[in-house]
């Protein structure tokens, strides 16, 4: 008889909430930095672990930034990339939906082209050898201004065919949804899928934003939605996926203990939540860490851990039969290790 503790650990699952620039293990930025010629402001491994101290989301953004800039040809980008795939396969992840952060490095003077090749081919390489199927999403940064976020669309014309959805990432509080309404559309009306940060920080206000001004598909976080009936009504009754990262929340204070953790809750109202690991490299884990960590703050039950899985592949970008099939594999294999 399986507990729920070693279930999670054993089950399939997709990750749906991770940005590949928060996926910069410190032994690697330092190896890459070391063949880029790049001094980092830090001298060891353990200094830059050191910086890892946050009291909320721009403390993080600000040391984020300044460790993709190591980042400079499509080597790195693809180092980078399968670094995460391999570490995540250990977790019996089998389907990602990855975001990158193309105006992180074109602001520095690396080419779109670089970045989102160095990717790709990292993604079309670990779905051959480790068998993770892929969506990827470009992330436009808030905190810009959507002149940027067009020209950032302008970039990734002839790459479309390897682009799934946007997303809209960065310092979420004074940079509303509505800010990009106009390149949301365009974004639209090139049929690809939409997603966007909100309520990780930010109000309800901003949650009602993305649905109403984005027309997201899905939205990343949500946590304060619980604080607005209504809201929680709708994402209810349109089955809309939450992308929720346990250990990101408590790294930036969205919550103070994992005890305090929503998840449950979110289950409980019927919500579409999912488990995910946002930044791994800087919060302190992978997927696997996320739903040991809920397990160990909340004693999570059979039937929980097994939604939580389910539900990350229903929320998924994957087509209906593949989902349906995914489901089913799960099923099974809850079956038999029961
Ligand atoms: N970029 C990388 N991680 C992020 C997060 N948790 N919130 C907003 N922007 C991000
Ligand atoms: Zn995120």
């Amino acid at each position: 008889m399986i507990d729920a503790c070693n279930l999670f650990a054993k089950l399939p699952k997709a990750e749906l909430h991770l940005h590949i620039e928060g996926s910069f293990e410190p032994d690697l930025m330092f190896e890459i930095a070391g063949r880029n010629h790049i001094d980092l402001p830090y001298a060891t491994v353990e200094d830059l672990r050191k910086a890892y101290d946050f009291s909320e989301l721009q403390d993080f953004l600000n040391i984020y930034y300044q460790g993709m800039g190591v980042l400079l040809k499509e080597q790195d980008f693809y180092d980078l990339t399968y670094a995460y795939l391999v570490r995540v396969h250990a977790d019996h992840v089998d389907h990602v939906e990855i975001f990158f952060d193309p105006q992180g490095h074109t602001e520095r003077g690396v080419s779109f082209e670089t970045v989102i090749t160095g990717i790709y081919r990292a993604l079309v390489d670990g779905k051959e050898k480790l068998g993770i199927s892929f969506k990827l999403i470009m992330s436009f940064l808030r905190h810009l201004s959507e002149e940027s976020a067009f020209e950032t669309l302008a970039d990734a014309k002839p790459f479309l065919h390897m682009i799934d959805g946007v997303g809209l990432d960065s310092s979420e509080n004074g940079n509303p949804p509505e800010k990009f309404e106009q390149v949301f559309q365009a974004c639209r009306d090139l049929g690809l899928k939409r997603v966007a940060h909100a309520g990780e920080e930010g109000p309800p206000a901003y949650v009602w934003g993305a649905l109403d001004s984005l027309g997201v598909d899905r939205l990343d976080h949500g946590n304060r939605s619980l604080e607005d009936d209504k809201l929680v009504a709708r994402l209810v009754e349109e089955q809309m996926g939450l992308t929720v990262c346990p250990l990101s929340n408590l790294k930036l204070c969205v919550v103070k203990d994992m005890k305090d953790h929503p998840i449950r809750t979110m289950l409980q109202k019927g919500l579409l939540a999912t488990i995910n690991s946002d930044d791994p490299a800087y919060f302190g884990g992978y997927m696997n860490d996320n739903f040991k960590a809920l397990h160990e703050a909340l004693d999570m039950t059979i039937d929980e851990t097994v939604q939580l899985v389910k539900n990350s592949y229903t929320a998924s970008f994957l087509p209906p039969e593949e989902i349906a099939k995914r489901l089913a594999k799960v099923d099974m294999m809850v079956k038999e290790l029961r």
